[in-house]
């Protein structure tokens, strides 16, 4: 609960700036609060200005301890001497997690994760998003790069809906990406084992055949399949296309009152496999999936998990095929066989991801530059 000690004048105001934020956010500011505090806040900057004249060996009041102080604090014992850091450069991602998030949530100790910048010539790793680099990359770290620091590269997006970026080719040590040959390979979910043998009912259903759209893009290959199988089906369909915008706290709900669920990537490539199979999966509903192989998907989950469009020659097939389960609730419930032994589990994004490369910095200590981005990711 304490500002810096050492007078830092930028940790102070940042402080001072979370205090206030943390005030406002907590809803004890109205009118005459608001004004009064940043009066305190001014008048504290003046405080410390003078205190960097006049050192007294005490520390100052300060509501919410600042982010480096803390992490300071915790390298600073003895075996947090081990602790790797993994700053997040760009994190358009909304997310913010406290530094113990690594070993609680998923076992990785001596993890640090921040989105301090303040932090960079200490971070081991420092991982950039490619969505958010700018066209002239002025947003990338502008300081020399630690002899012992990794840049990582992290993209989730197909490389159709990813634009390349001239100056990037020889940027980085580390990919992190939904790809299995990625550096730390990130698919959006995995199966992993039950806790205990189970007969799996899947919940109760109203609708047979449901897809939510986000991206409606008549030359999408999804967007054709969809044109043809409604035409033999009837398909509840969400999103703005449809004018019928689904919230994301109805994501869920709305996907698990569904027998089939279209799980129709916006692209086709090798192992871009996104949360649109794992929801399905998740609450026990039957995924029909468009994208990658069918030996491809079963390199991540069970055959007999899913439906895919290539099991059909027709649009019309696929159609008659679901109503044929619809009838038959046998056939229906086999394709809940796996989850006898197995769960569907989703990845935290992207905390998760973080920490994953933390706990990848740590067994990888040697040197490694990656020269080849374009080819790699786009294949030229
Ligand atoms: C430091 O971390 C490594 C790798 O995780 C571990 O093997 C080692 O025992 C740790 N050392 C200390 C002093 O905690
Ligand atoms: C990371 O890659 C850059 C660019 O290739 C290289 O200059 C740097 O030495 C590499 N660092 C490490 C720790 O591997």
């Amino acid at each position: 609960m304490l500002c810096p000690a050492d007078h830092d004048i930028t940790e102070f105001v940042l402080c001072g700036l979370s205090f206030l934020e943390h005030s406002m956010a907590s809803g004890s500011s109205n009118g005459v609060l608001r004004p009064l505090l940043l009066g305190i806040l001014v008048l504290g900057v003046f405080v410390t200005v003078f205190l960097m004249y006049f050192k007294p060996d005490k520390s100052w009041f300060c509501p919410v301890e600042s982010v480096s102080e803390h992490v300071k604090n915790l390298i600073s014992t003895k075996s947090d001497k081990n602790a790797t850091i993994v700053l997040i450069w760009l994190w358009s991602l909304g997310s913010k997690f406290d530094f113990s998030v690594c070993s609680s949530l998923f076992e990785i100790d001596n993890c640090f994760i921040t989105a301090d910048r303040n932090l960079y010539s200490k971070s081991h790793g420092v991982i950039i998003n490619h969505r958010d680099i700018s066209g002239d990359l002025s947003n990338l770290p502008q300081l020399q790069r630690p002899s012992f620091q990794k840049w990582i590269w992290m993209n989730f997006e197909s490389p159709t809906h990813s634009s390349k970026l001239s100056g990037i080719q020889k940027l980085f040590n580390l990919t992190l990406n939904y790809r299995q040959d990625a550096n730390i390979g990130v698919p959006s979910g995995t199966i992993v084992p039950a806790e205990g043998e189970e007969n799996f009912v899947p919940p109760s259903k109203n609708k047979l055949v449901c897809w939510i759209v986000s991206n409606w893009n008549p030359q999408h290959d999804r967007v054709k399949y969809f044109n043809e199988l409604q035409k033999h089906v009837k398909v509840h369909a969400y999103g703005r296309a449809f004018e019928k915008y689904i919230s994301d706290n109805d994501l869920i709900p709305t996907i698990t009152s569904c027998k089939f669920y279209l799980s129709f990537e916006n692209s086709v490539h090798k192992d871009y496999i996104t949360e649109k199979l794992f929801n399905p999966l998740s609450v026990g509903t039957v995924p029909v999936v468009l994208g990658p192989t069918r030996q491809n998907y079963e390199n991540f989950i069970q055959g007999d998990a899913f439906i895919h469009v290539d099991d059909f020659s027709s649009p019309k097939d696929l159609a008659d095929y679901l109503l044929l389960l619809d009838k038959n609730e046998e056939m229906y419930l086999r394709y809940f066989e796996w989850r006898r032994h197995f769960k569907a589990r989703k990845v935290q994004f992207p905390v998760e991801h973080a920490c994953l490369t933390c706990d990848y910095l740590r067994r990888h200590k040697e040197y490694k530059e990656f020269n080849d981005l374009d080819k790699w990711f786009w294949g030229s």
